[in-house]
């Protein structure tokens, strides 16, 4: 699995690169809007956080293909490293994204609903596409299953394309979209904390910490002399 995180917030980028096991950063215009900052400056130091390795997904404003096309050369080479330009689903963006292909730029087609939309795109040339699971629950129902029915057409298919799911509002969309197997999911830095929390945790860990006590006090295994 790879987890990505889901924010423009240079605070949980720094936060979830060092205690997370993080595969990259995806925005989006809302996230990015919501810091308030110079956009070059914000991607750019979000890129300089992570390094050159991890992927950094940022979103075209464009709407028309050629237009898509110039932005997304643009964000490459000033961003650099592992990039990806993401897309929203659209005539425009397949286009777009057929020929992005011919550059050699990396593609996310985002704001997928049905596995209908992924199949396209995937067949487009998209590597990765985004289907947005708690948006889907809002509306319908089961944005989980949405996520299992684009991975079973990609196997199906052998297509060469990663599900990222996307929009997350608790630990159970996310462990539903493991379970089918779907590549990477991108979450906000708190669901990062949710996820490897649970209170039987804490109430195992009181237990060491207690028994320890109760017999070496402050003492740490650093303190004892090695015989
Ligand atoms: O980045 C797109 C997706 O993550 C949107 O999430 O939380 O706004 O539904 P959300």
């Amino acid at each position: 699995m790879k987890y990505m995180l889901d924010s423009g917030n240079l605070a949980d980028v720094k936060h979830c690169n060092e205690f997370y096991p993080l595969a990259g950063v995806t925005t989006n215009p809302t996230l990015v809007a919501k810091e308030k900052m110079e956009f070059w400056e914000l991607v750019k130091e979000i890129r300089n956080i992570i390094g050159p390795d991890k992927m950094l997904h940022v979103q075209t404003v464009q709407t028309e293909a050629e237009k898509i096309v110039e932005e997304a050369k643009l964000l490459k080479y000033q961003v650099g490293g592992n990039f990806f330009v993401k897309i929203p689903i659209s005539e425009e963006g397949l286009k777009a994204v057929m020929m992005l292909k011919e550059e050699d730029i990396g593609v996310t087609v985002t704001a997928i609903f049905t596995p209908a939309q992924a199949l396209l795109a995937a067949t487009a040339g998209a590597d990765f596409v985004a289907p947005y699971v708690n948006r889907f629950d809002n509306v319908v129902g089961d944005g989980a299953r949405v996520v299992e029915e684009i991975v079973q057409e990609f196997d199906r298919y052998g297509m060469n394309c990663q599900v990222l799911a996307a929009s997350f509002k608790n630990v159970e969309q996310i462990h539903k979209c493991a379970l089918s197997g779907c590549h990477a999911v991108t979450i906000s830095a708190d669901l990062f904390k949710n996820t490897l929390s649970h209170p039987m945790t804490d109430v195992a860990v009181a237990g060491f910490e207690k028994d320890w006590d109760s017999l070496y006090g402050d003492q740490t295994i650093l303190d004892f002399e090695i015989k």
